[in-house]
């Protein structure tokens, strides 16, 4: 069992719709989980890839004073309409907009940080491919980290219950094997690490991975 680090979030405010993890104690280990992998750094800028009612810009917001947030949403997405209540819009720090938009473009520069949770285990691997390919500039040129969660089995199998949220391509449940995420950082020369796993509310575990660029040795440095 993970040991919460950041225990700590605004008043008044706990993803009141309760989206995965619709209890606090639920919601803080999932903020841990995502949030923990990072490399942690004041004025660090967050790119929430599918952020739903932005509840990470809240974590975020308790612990990290310097810090910039984008939030993005499927423009098809039903969810859209809580990034667009959520009180981070009053926050300077945080900025919101739909994929395929400018401010998508704006992130996508700005960024150093992606966090992707729970969007995956909504995906079929094509889709991970295509959206993972977006970010790549963020880890190759800027050194910087994509942490997200996924489903794990075996075999790779998806549900056949799609448009769910209202976006055409996202299906109930996809499960993805280790292989598929091991090639693709392989294929890509990322280094794959594996975190702390989060049970979600039924029997699937959400397994935590991150993706970053490898460090170069310096000449006389040993193995
Ligand atoms: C289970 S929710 C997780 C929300 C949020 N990341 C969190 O942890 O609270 C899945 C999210 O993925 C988004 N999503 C689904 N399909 C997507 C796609 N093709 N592109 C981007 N986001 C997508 C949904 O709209 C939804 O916000």
């Amino acid at each position: 069992m993970l040991t919460t680090k950041y225990n700590y979030i605004r008043e008044g405010y706990v993803s009141p719709r309760g989206i995965g993890t619709p209890n606090f104690a639920d919601f803080l280990v999932w903020a841990n989980c995502l949030i923990e992998p990072m490399t942690i750094e004041s004025k660090m800028t967050f790119l929430d890839y599918g952020c739903a009612d932005a509840r990470l810009a809240n974590f975020l917001a308790a612990h990290i004073d310097s810090f910039k947030y984008y939030g993005l949403e499927h423009p098809k997405s039903e969810l859209v309409k809580y990034s667009n209540e959520s009180i981070f819009l009053k926050d300077p720090r945080c900025k919101f907009g739909l994929l395929g938009s400018e401010m998508e473009k704006e992130a996508l520069k700005k960024s150093k940080y992606v966090v992707l949770g729970s969007v995956f285990t909504h995906l079929k691997i094509g889709d991970f491919h295509k959206m993972m390919a977006k970010f790549k500039d963020i880890v190759k040129k800027k050194n910087g980290e994509v942490v997200f969660s996924v489903f794990i089995k075996d075999k790779y199998e998806f549900e056949s219950h799609s448009g769910v949220y209202g976006v055409p391509n996202c299906i109930s449940r996809v499960f993805y094997t280790e292989r598929q995420i091991e090639q693709f950082a392989k294929k890509n020369g990322y280094v794959l690490q594996e975190y702390e796993s989060f049970l979600a509310q039924g029997s699937n575990l959400h397994r935590i991975f991150k993706i970053s660029k490898p460090v170069k040795k310096r000449k006389n440095e040993k193995n």
